[in-house]
């Protein structure tokens, strides 16, 4: 018997895949949004308004269905104040984020953040400041966002260009809170997110019966969560902070964001383009270990929630579990901005593990941003001066959007494993969601040397439609400027078979996405 199998079960469905799940983060370090999403007006490289067109193209095919701003790090000295009103008087002031170190001339504000969305289709989660800010700073900043009613705020919006109010859903209060966010304690936190919740505004309507609604937008207010990477000091996290708000009367909270990063600084996993079999391994074993740290956390908030909410006018829904940073953070590159990285197939593997990790548990996390979109850490899009890549990390999520907005349907893997430390590595991993009456099918090799043969079983007949696969020669191949890619899809082998069995050829290190239609029962 071949040993590695995959069973489908169409008719198991296990939750529904929400699309934040594929979200993105982008804040001002390196050359993440100057220089890389955002160009400036003067400049020879195609832009619309000084954003970066050609990344504008790629990400409005990709869809993000979210993007995290400001920041990270930056968010917690980030004053939207200074990122709006004429650019030419807007106040320069010194961005030292992560190394970033230099001047920060904020000609890409509220403003730029908004228009970059609706051109990419993405939603907006903005990131308050809350270490140096106020609570009065971001209930202005959600005033003026948000308000549909002329109030000075409103009207000074409009005065800016923005007409229509921008709706803004998600908002962060605080980042990473317990270190560079003004280390807090998560009671010390919790005491601040308090002040900051109840301080948010709300934005009433009238419904057309004629009832005024409490909130039109019941904006969705994220708490700080613990640091992903610390085993202990994340579940002490998450239980003081939780308990620190059940002590009194419970305000708002709708999301709970957690941080993990697939941490190599100490190079056991080689480095970004130059690592051996095991390092090859390792790296998937770091990021794995995110399934952990998901089902530990979900498990926590469930017990420590505080149940009734005490102000009766505050319908306390599910604390969601979020994870607004993950991602590979590999030995720094000095030679280029700051935590700029290239990306390899091994990179592309990894994350592949992870988006599946989170599929996989739909039940238990609302949203996910990758750590972060252009020229730092994960990126999708790398720049150079007029010129952008796509890195292979950009096609997998373009390959997984069938996805978004699917059915999980039950997928049970058989297959060895290769390695384990944090977390096992099966040479075959596997998931499978369903909509309509479209099977999307992921078969993920993690094999270093070994092409291998799948015997795929499914619960009732299907049809092969298409099948596309992500992979390299070299394990460390990448894309890279003025070449064409190495790493792009391709149209997979076809599966052999029919009905329910099949057989499917998948190359070491690859990624192949299938799709099937379920043949109508007679
Ligand atoms: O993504 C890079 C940095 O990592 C972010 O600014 C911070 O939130 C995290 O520590």
């Amino acid at each position: 018997m071949n040993e590695n199998r995959i069973e489908v079960l169409t008719s198991v469905h296990e939750g529904h895949i929400s699309e934040n799940l594929h979200g993105q983060f982008i804040e001002h370090l390196g050359t993440c949004v100057e220089g890389g999403i955002y160009v400036g007006e003067n400049n020879d490289v195609e832009h619309l308004d000084g954003l970066r067109k050609a990344v504008v193209d790629a990400l409005a095919l990709l869809e993000p269905p979210v993007v995290r701003w400001p920041g990270g790090c930056y968010a917690d000295t980030y004053h939207w104040r200074d990122g709006i009103g004429p650019k030419d008087q807007r106040p320069i002031t010194y961005n030292a984020t992560f190394g970033t170190n230099q001047l920060d001339t904020h000609q890409f504000g509220t403003h730029e953040f908004m228009d970059f969305c609706q051109l990419i289709n993405a939603k907006a989660w903005m990131n308050v400041n809350m270490m140096t800010g106020s609570v009065k700073e971001m209930a202005e900043w959600a005033e003026y966002c948000n308000r549909h009613e002329d109030t000075t705020l409103s009207k000074e919006r409009k005065q800016n260009g923005a007409p229509q109010a921008f709706d803004v859903l998600y908002w962060g209060i605080g980042n990473e809170a317990w270190a560079g966010g003004g280390c807090y304690t998560p009671e010390s936190y919790a005491n601040s997110y308090r002040q900051y919740s109840t301080g948010f505004p709300s934005f009433p309507v009238e419904n057309s019966e004629g009832n005024i609604l409490a909130d039109r937008l019941n904006s969705q207010l994220i708490a700080v969560g613990p640091d992903g990477n610390k085993p202990k000091e994340r579940i002490n996290w998450t239980i003081d902070f939780f308990q620190a708000l059940e002590k009194y009367r419970l305000p708002k909270i709708d999301g709970y964001d957690l941080h993990f990063y697939n941490w190599n600084m100490m190079k056991e996993a080689g480095e970004v383009t130059d690592f051996d079999e095991t390092q090859w391994y390792r790296l998937f074993d770091g990021a794995m270990e995110v399934e952990e740290v998901i089902v530990e956390q979900y498990d926590l908030i469930q017990e420590y929630t505080p149940q009734v909410p005490v102000n009766p006018w505050i319908s306390q829904a599910k604390v969601e579990l979020i994870i607004g940073e993950w991602g590979n953070w590999h030995p720094l590159d000095e030679d280029k901005s700051a935590l700029w990285q290239q990306n390899t197939v091994r990179d592309m593997i990894s994350y592949a593990l992870t988006l599946d990790i989170f599929h996989k548990h739909c039940d238990k996390v609302a949203m996910a941003c990758l750590a972060q979109t252009v020229n730092v850490l994960g990126a999708l899009i790398l720049t150079e001066k007029d010129k952008i890549v796509l890195t292979p990390t950009y096609h997998l999520f373009m390959m997984y959007k069938n996805h978004r907005n699917a059915q999980k349907i039950r997928c049970q893997v058989n297959s060895p494993v290769l390695f384990e430390e944090k977390a096992q590595v099966y040479a075959i991993h596997s998931f499978a969601s369903i909509k309509g009456n479209i099977m999307t099918l992921n078969v993920i090799n993690t094999s270093y040397n070994e092409d291998l043969e799948v015997d795929l079983t499914v619960d009732q007949a299907v049809t092969y439609l298409t099948g596309k696969i992500l992979t390299g020669d070299q394990p460390s191949d990448y894309n890279d400027f003025d070449m064409q890619a190495k790493v792009a899809p391709r149209q997979a082998l076809a599966p052999i078979g029919g009905g329910k069995y099949w057989k499917l050829s998948v190359p070491k290190g690859s990624v192949t996405v299938y799709t099937f239609a379920l043949q109508a029962k007679s």
